[in-house]
């Protein structure tokens, strides 16, 4: 397992630990490996944070937030129903499906995960319509700024807008993590950005996904990879995620003001729900004070369903039916992120009052309709499988990521409702 398990977050389909740092830490040879201790103490901390006063008191609902929803409808607030018709693209038809998340290809014997579609109560959502898409956003720019989930979702965009016209891709960089595609018959163009923290940020980490020294994180500068480009962009999707529980030092005005568990160094520990809070109202702050209004989509903590035990010893995750309303609650580590969101992006709209601007930031609430999703997860297929060869548990199982084409499809079906309504 050892040499698989070590490649399992190596770039470039690289994310960090899906858990707490506590857990990773458990994990000797991965260069998160510290000790034993550690876990207890950080089992501690997040008692001792509070946590289950906040989930058992002050947990929102997906109907909770008025500024969600989307005039007379929320379209966050529904439910999967049957889709005889299946996905829109398939593998032989998509060829911007990262081997990683190309269940189909990698031998994924159901295929039940492919026949839902997601219907808010009170109204329809319709299925992507490329042409109508593509022909909106003629001579329009798209950044779309985030980590691997982030990534997860540009291949569904890509898969959905070839359907149309297939696009050049016109940039990469060395890594293959910030990517430019054009279509040219509609001088459209499509970024993706790469900034896993949103923040400025240091990251040691060989190919192998090994950290060699702890990642060194500037609290109060943005990532100058997107804020550079912001002003070529006429639309933004922008969202945070799992990286924010590494291991972190953590910076502000060029000193260190503490840590996020970090061993042997006589720092405050400052736990990661300070950062992703800090980092929320920098982003916030940012937008609203711009010059340039790009209309602003953020994007909602994604959802991880590893079962029986986490990614790093054998979770995995088989169910192979989405939940329905009110069967599945969550994890703790959403019960924390979430409400950070829902906090910060609620502060900046108060803020932002019935300004102009206002209109331009706008929640892609995808939370609850992909915590209902456990059997959409690439699991273990992300290598080629051969049933009967292995079975599911004797390889490390991706719980997090979405297989493509999949449940991930109808995040796009929500960017184009709110956009072009
Ligand atoms: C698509 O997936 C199927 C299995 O569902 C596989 O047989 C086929 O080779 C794949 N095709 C391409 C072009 O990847
Ligand atoms: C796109 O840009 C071209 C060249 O600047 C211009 O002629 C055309 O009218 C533009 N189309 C739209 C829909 O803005
Ligand atoms: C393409 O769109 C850009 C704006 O995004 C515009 O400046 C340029 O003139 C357009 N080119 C053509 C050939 O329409």
């Amino acid at each position: 397992m050892a040499s698989t398990s070590r490649r399992w977050w190596w770039w470039p389909w690289a994310t960090p630990p899906p858990f707490s740092s506590s857990a990773s830490r458990h994990h000797k040879g991965e260069g998160w490996g510290l000790g034993g201790p550690a876990l207890v103490k950080a089992v501690g901390w997040l008692l001792l944070a509070g946590l289950l006063f906040r989930v058992l008191c002050s947990f929102p609902s997906s109907t909770s937030s008025p500024e969600i929803s989307e005039g007379k409808c929320n379209l966050f607030d529904g439910e999967w129903i049957p889709n005889p018709s299946g996905p829109a693209y398939t593998n032989k038809t998509c060829r911007f499906i990262d081997g990683h998340q190309n269940c189909m290809l990698n031998g994924r014997p159901d295929m039940s995960y492919l026949h839902w579609r997601w219907k808010p109560y009170e109204c329809e959502l319709p299925q992507f319509d490329e042409v109508r898409f593509l022909s909106a956003m003629r001579n329009k720019s798209w950044g779309l700024i985030g980590d691997s989930i982030l990534r997860n979702q540009v291949q569904s965009l890509l898969c959905l807008l070839s359907k149309a016209e297939e696009p050049i891709e016109v940039y990469h960089d060395k890594e293959y993590r910030n990517r430019r595609w054009h279509f040219q018959s509609y001088n459209f163009t499509v970024s993706l950005v790469w900034s896993p923290f949103l923040t400025k940020s240091e990251v040691f980490e060989n190919e192998n996904g090994q950290s060699t020294s702890e990642i060194q994180l500037h609290l109060d500068i943005l990532d100058p990879i997107w804020t550079s480009q912001y002003e070529t962009f006429d639309y933004v999707v922008i969202a945070g995620g799992q990286w924010f529980l590494k291991v972190a030092v953590y910076w502000e005005n060029d000193r260190v003001i503490g840590c996020h568990y970090c061993q042997d160094k006589k720092l405050r520990e400052l736990g990661f729900e300070h950062l992703y809070r800090r980092t929320l109202q920098q982003v916030f702050r940012f937008i609203a004070s711009s010059n340039h209004k790009p209309a602003v989509l953020f994007r909602t903590w994604a959802p991880d369903h590893f079962e029986n035990a986490e990614w790093f010893n054998g979770g995995t995750c088989s169910r192979v039916l989405p939940y329905k309303k009110g069967e599945y609650s969550g994890k703790d580590m959403d019960r924390i992120m979430r409400p950070i969101e829902l906090e910060e992006f609620r502060n900046a709209m108060a803020a932002l009052g019935g300004s102009r601007n206002s209109a331009n930031l706008k929640l892609l609430d995808t939370y609850s309709i992909s915590s209902m999703r456990p059997d959409g997860h690439v699991g273990p297929y992300r290598y080629p499988f051969l049933k009967g060869d292995k079975d599911a548990k004797s390889v490390q199982n991706d719980c997090l990521h979405w297989c493509v084409p999949g449940p991930i499809d109808a995040w796009n079906d929500l960017v184009m409702k709110m956009v072009l309504g």
